[in-house]
């Protein structure tokens, strides 16, 4: 195992991902950041300097568990102080486990402005993937706004609330087409997109050679859109999921959700005389965004800009949710992988609403809206003790109590905020049931990934309408293969059950991954054996009421 160096600089700068110019949030003057690659074992030092003029700005290792260091888990307010503009911050960490992840910005709605990049972590040295290859396409998908992370945050603050609406394009490896598309041929109304040359929004083309099996691999870190993903002609084989191998599947076509990542195999068996579309589209949302298109350029065949002579792959109707459920579903750990103990210590019951609160709309958590504090709870919970101080109670609700009607939208439709800071004790084993609604408008209950920072979880299973914890709901329940994922879905009007182990202090994010719902305080936090947390390094801390106390202290961490 070998430390990796990197020295990272985060700017804003002018960008047209999908040919219209923006600014955006790039690092050391690239969109997407850049790619971080490893192997399991080695330790990563980023050396971050923040160039923003204004704000502050932290870094998130989506997927990276963080064992031992909950201080370079990159969340502002809660892991560390964001960083102030000129200053500079040394995320050092460890990849233990080989897998497929991303980074990205974890402070307000940067993650939306463009600030993420790939995170690729090989096997160890002398290790082999339970699986072969001859070679590997990276891709990276995103959604994009025209509106800039500011209007939109005013927007979702706003009374009354002014929702951000559907993304203008989605961005493969950060270029998308808008307005135009590249299969116009084959889409009414479309206008050819003219594409090529060294234009930021170029379209990606994947060379390939016949006969050979490539890794994809496929993250998603969309702000609003669950996507599908087809590759025309092609199977597509589903390997690891969120850094777990799971058991192979093979499918036409696949959903991923923000917070997801896959590998998945396909093999160039096709006529290598044609090219053939990668498509990805809108799902669980009614698409106003047109599919971002990319090439698998079979060589050699020259012209890597030869448009297949058929339509690309049609993404799955955007609420055939049988399909998702049916995709979802199959995801099972690979045989070899660690089973979740039999019983649980605690069930922490989580209610997602979408509610009202002074003239605006919040979402919540058992009737609570998250809101973040001045100074991290890392260092507010480990050197000040916990204090509680929004919201009703100091201890958020354990469940949201029977008779609950998931199917209407909230009787009484106002809410509270909250610090939603749940307290567990080490080495407990804990599981959550999250349990999904209707909103406030009649018909309308949404899909939310919901991903837990320092822990993988097993997702026990999934159920529809109120989650009751009877036998019929246990019976639901896998024990014996549930696949180790760190983001799982909740179905409209459904629960999904998770467990997972409390043996890694430090306090941890638990959140719907899609940025505006998160912004609108949809997630709760895990306080985990905070006294168990080693001496934190005083430039993750230094702001707020901590920063008061390591002045006066001296000699605290
Ligand atoms: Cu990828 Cu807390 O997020
Ligand atoms: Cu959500």
């Amino acid at each position: 195992a070998k430390a990796r160096h990197f020295k990272w600089e985060v700017s804003n700068m002018f960008w047209s991902p999908d040919c219209e110019e923006k600014v955006l949030i790039g690092i050391n003057g690239q969109f997407p950041g850049p790619t971080i690659r490893a192997k399991a074992g080695d330790t990563i030092v980023v050396e971050l300097k923040n160039a923003l003029h204004t704000e502050g700005v932290v870094i998130h290792w989506h997927g990276i568990r963080q064992i031992g260091t909950p201080w370079a888990d990159g969340t502002a307010a809660i892991s560390q102080c964001a960083i102030n503009p000129e200053e500079h911050f040394t995320y050092r960490f460890v990849v233990d486990k080989p897998g497929t992840y991303f980074y990205h910005g974890h402070y307000g709605m940067q993650r939306a402005a463009g600030l993420y990049g790939s995170l690729i972590v090989d096997v160890a040295d002398g290790e082999e993937e339970p699986f072969k290859y001859d070679g590997e396409l990276n891709l990276l998908l995103s959604d994009w706004y025209h509106e800039s992370i500011y209007n939109q945050m005013v927007g979702l603050s706003s009374k009354p609330m002014r929702w951000i609406g559907e993304p203008q394009s989605l961005l493969i490896n950060g270029r998308g087409q808008f307005n135009c598309s590249l299969a116009a041929a084959h889409t009414q109304g479309a206008k050819q997109c003219t594409g090529g040359g060294n234009k930021h929004c170029a379209p990606v083309v994947f060379p390939v050679l016949p006969n050979k099996t490539y890794r994809l691999r496929v993250a998603s870190t969309t702000s609003l859109a669950s996507l599908n993903l087809a590759i025309g002609n092609h199977k597509l084989t589903v390997v690891e999921a969120d850094g777990n191998y799971v058991e192979p599947f093979t499918v036409d076509d696949m959903d991923i959700y923000s917070g997801d990542s896959y590998s998945v195999l396909l093999t160039t068996d096709q006529n290598p005389s044609s090219n053939y579309w990668i498509s990805i589209g809108v799902r669980g949302r009614n698409p106003k965004t047109a599919p971002a298109l990319a090439l698998l350029n079979y060589r050699p065949n020259n012209r890597a800009m030869k448009l297949p002579a058929v339509a690309p792959p049609a993404t799955p109707a955007w609420n055939d949710y049988a399909h998702s459920k049916a995709f979802t579903q199959r995801i099972l750990a690979r045989a070899g992988t660690p089973p979740p103990p039999a019983t649980s210590d605690r069930r922490i019951e989580l209610l997602n609403t979408q509610n009202k609160m002074d003239g605006g709309i919040k979402w919540s958590i058992n009737n609570a809206s998250m809101v973040l504090p001045a100074t991290p709870y890392l260092g507010s919970l480990k050197l000040l003790g916990l204090k509680p101080t929004l919201g009703a109670s100091a201890r958020p609700a354990e469940s949201f109590g029977r008779g609950y009607d998931v199917t209407r939208p909230p009787a009484n439709p106002n809410t509270t905020v909250g610090d939603n800071v749940y307290v567990l004790a080490h080495n407990a084993t804990v599981d959550v049931v999250l349990q999904n609604a209707n909103a406030l408008a009649h018909n309308v209950s949404e899909v939310h990934p919901w991903h837990l920072h320092g822990h993988d979880f097993w997702v026990l299973g999934y159920g529809e309408g109120a989650y009751n914890g009877d036998a019929a709901d246990a019976a639901r329940l896998n024990l014996r293969n549930p696949p180790l994922r760190n983001t799982a879905v909740i179905f409209p009007y459904g629960w999904t059950a998770l467990r997972f182990v409390a043996d890694n202090p430090g306090v941890w994010a638990f959140h719907c991954h899609i940025e505006p719902h998160l912004h609108m305080g949809m997630g709760v936090i895990f306080a985990e054996a905070v006294e168990r947390v080693g001496e934190v390094p005083k430039a993750a801390i230094s702001c707020g009421a901590t920063a008061t106390a390591l002045m006066a202290g001296g000699d605290h961490p």
